[in-house]
């Protein structure tokens, strides 16, 4: 009989099975070796990858984020994020039937208001552009499943998820409680526009209590919170905040995204948005971030995932295809799978028109 490794590995990966703490099954994986055992059998025959393949990518499991910019007549693309354009509401017919067309099963979107302020109470106003992109994607899409972004850098002035109090020294903090009673009253306002899903990316404590309470209290007890649960400081948000126009203007959001040296800490993050009531998680970025997608799959696998591949993930890909230094098909397919693979049960990712048209012909 063929062996693996000495006798002293085998007895302690035995006896770590006789007390149930490995489910390593030891025999079957040392029993038949080379040359018996040949893995390139099953790598052969193109249908047998198919059939035995352990992970799969299908159009329902993407989700397409949209830019949404006040005014009319815009259809501006985006330079660092090529195919992607913010849009006015006027101008969304063409996306919105490509986007059916396709089978996107969801949006997220994302607003550029006509004004900021300190507070972004252009995300108060009842019919700001995404209350009016919601209303004009559920008349023409109604079976289109759209979540709403919920926070409040696209509407501030300085850029900041929350109420900002400056301190002597240049110093700042941005108000985490202050903040909660402004992100409860955005997403009222979000659900009685029509959003299906609410989705709070500003990384504040009890963020996803504070919306519950205040959804149930105004009579959403039935729509969704899909949390940003583990969002990290991220270089690669760079292209996202030209398209939201939402960069900061001081400091940056290290005080309250987590520090991306942390993955115990994002399973916490995790865990406390489920106590509060989350019904989704998130994890963001995806690429750099594929233990945390797994580690909270592990610790969560009832509740769904979604992990967003950001701006920067995207435009990485992009700029090598444009140069040639990778097939940008392929980058983007083993991108999308490996997020996949390491546990998220959907994907938010700017190739989700590209990947939908990919797999078209099957
Ligand atoms: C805002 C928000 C950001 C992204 C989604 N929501 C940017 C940020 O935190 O700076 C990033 C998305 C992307 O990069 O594609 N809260």
């Amino acid at each position: 009989m063929s062996s693996y490794g000495n006798s002293k590995e085998t007895s302690e990966v035995n006896s770590k099975d006789k007390k149930g703490d490995v489910k390593m099954d030891f025999e079957t994986i040392t029993a038949v070796q080379y040359p018996k055992l040949r893995m390139r059998r099953l790598r052969r025959h193109p249908k047998l990858r198919d059939l035995t393949r352990e992970h799969s990518l299908s159009v329902d499991d993407i989700v397409l984020p949209l830019f949404i910019k006040a005014g009319r007549g815009i259809n501006q693309p985006i330079a660092s994020m090529p195919s992607q354009n913010q849009f006015s509401v006027d101008q969304l017919d063409f996306e919105i039937k490509s986007i059916v067309d396709l089978q996107i099963p969801a949006v997220i979107l994302f607003g550029i208001p006509s004004y900021k302020d300190a507070t972004g109470s252009a995300a108060l106003d009842e019919n700001n552009v995404i209350a009016q992109a919601i209303a004009k994607i559920s008349k023409q899409a109604p079976d289109l499943l759209i979540i709403a972004d919920l926070c409040c850098c696209e509407y501030t002035d300085h850029g900041h998820c929350g109420v900002v109090i400056k301190k002597d020294h240049g110093e700042f903090v941005v108000d985490n409680d202050a903040t909660l009673e402004l992100l409860a009253k955005q997403a009222v306002n979000l659900a009685k526009a029509g959003a299906h899903v609410i989705a709070p990316s500003g990384m504040m404590d009890g963020m996803v209590q504070a919306i519950r309470e205040a959804l149930d209290q105004a009579g959403f007890p039935h729509i969704p919170i899909l949390s940003y649960a583990a969002k990290y400081s991220s270089a690669f948000y760079g292209p996202f905040r030209d398209a939201a126009e939402g960069a900061p203007q001081f400091g940056d959001r290290s005080s309250y995204q987590m520090d991306p040296a942390n993955a115990a800490r994002g399973v916490r993050e995790a865990t406390i948005d489920v106590i509060e009531g989350a019904d989704m998680l998130m994890v963001k970025p995806a690429q750099n971030y594929l233990d945390v997608i797994y580690r909270v799959k592990q610790a969560h696998p009832a509740i769904p995932l979604a992990a967003y591949q950001v701006s920067g993930e995207f435009a990485m890909i992009k700029a090598a295809a444009e140069r040639g230094w990778l097939d940008e098909e392929k980058a983007m397919l083993e991108s999308l799978l490996a997020i996949k693979r390491a546990g998220a049960d959907f994907i938010i990712s700017y190739f989700a028109k590209q990947f939908a048209t990919s797999i078209k012909p099957l």
